[in-house]
């Protein structure tokens, strides 16, 4: 029998003593805490919005917006020669054609708006030509503002919460597997797809969850509290920093096709290697006949 793996604490390994923790940089990290900030303020002012008759619509979206304001200031200030892509604001190219900041500022606005404590902020750098001409993501920030937890990883050096190293879950049959989703909704996504990969993948493992943040259901993937994660039609913001974390804390991340082009096909399978192997056989099976 596969043995239990343990809680992320214990999964996650301190750092080697004499091992320098760069952690994630000092703009990123900044600025996400200062939007951050600003998020559980308005988050407890929309706690109180939920029962007022004209709700809290607006109010998330001035939320959203702000945060994205602040974390491109303090970026663009940090580094003023890299591009930027943002949720809200859209593209600006930089000087810098080898860098740019792909952000959303607040991931889970659904949740957000319904005064559900769980989102999060996601920055990641981009080099858009990358080593073999193809993009690629060099390091990315999930900050959860609830928790005050960093989940960050830099290409090449490990995936980390806080100080300690992140690693996948080591979790090899699918029926102890907890698998998270994101599930089409009112003008989003493909809804005979999803339907037929929750058919093939549901009745073979122990739970799905559906949180609302694409972002930290990777990061949760990296630390190893899910086993896996599957969702189209993610967009840049949703998913940079959580691919790289994944990755990094030694986890596959590919398209439903398991190609390297998650991003661009906008589909996205993440779990270790067994997991992903065995997920992308029942995908493959769902989806051969559509
Ligand atoms: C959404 C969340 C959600 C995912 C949606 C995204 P938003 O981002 O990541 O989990 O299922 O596809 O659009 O709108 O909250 O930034
Ligand atoms: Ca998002
Ligand atoms: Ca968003």
């Amino acid at each position: 029998m596969t043995p239990a793996p343990s809680a992320t604490a214990a999964r996650a390994r301190s750092a080697a003593p004499g091992h320098h923790v760069s952690g994630p940089g000092p703009a990123q990290a900044s600025s996400a805490r200062r939007a951050g900030r600003a998020l559980l303020k308005d988050f407890a002012e929309v706690e109180q919005l939920q029962v007022s008759t004209k709700g809290p619509g607006d109010f998330v979206t001035r939320a959203d917006r702000q945060a994205e304001q602040t974390i491109r200031e303090a970026l663009m200030e940090a580094r003023p020669s890299y591009g930027f892509l943002g949720e809200e604001g859209g593209p600006v190219e930089g000087e810098d054609p080898t860098r740019r900041w792909i952000v959303d500022p607040l991931d889970g606005t659904t949740n957000f708006l319904h005064g559900i404590p769980h989102f999060s902020i996601s920055i990641a750098v981009e080099d858009p030509h990358g080593a073999q001409g193809k993009p690629e993501i060099t390091t990315g920030l999930v900050y959860q503002p609830l928790t005050d937890e960093s989940f960050w990883a830099e290409k090449g050096r490990g995936a980390w919460l806080q100080d300690q190293r992140l690693r996948v879950s080591s979790r090899r049959d699918l029926s102890e597997s907890v698998i998270a989703t994101g599930i089409p909704f009112m003008g989003h996504g493909n809804f005979v797809e999803w339907n037929r990969i929750f058919g093939a993948v549901a009745p073979e493992i122990a739970g799905i969850r559906r949180l609302g943040s694409a972002a930290l259901d990777l990061a949760w993937v990296a630390a190893g509290r899910f086993d896996g994660f599957w969702e189209s039609g993610l967009q840049p913001w949703d998913c940079a920093a959580g691919i790289l974390l994944v990755k990094e804390a030694g986890g596959f991340v590919t398209d439903y096709r398991g190609t390297d082009m998650a991003i661009e096909r906008k589909q996205l399978l993440a779990a270790n290697d067994v997991l992903h192997s065995r997920l992308h056989k029942l995908l493959a099976g769902a989806l051969r006949n559509q």
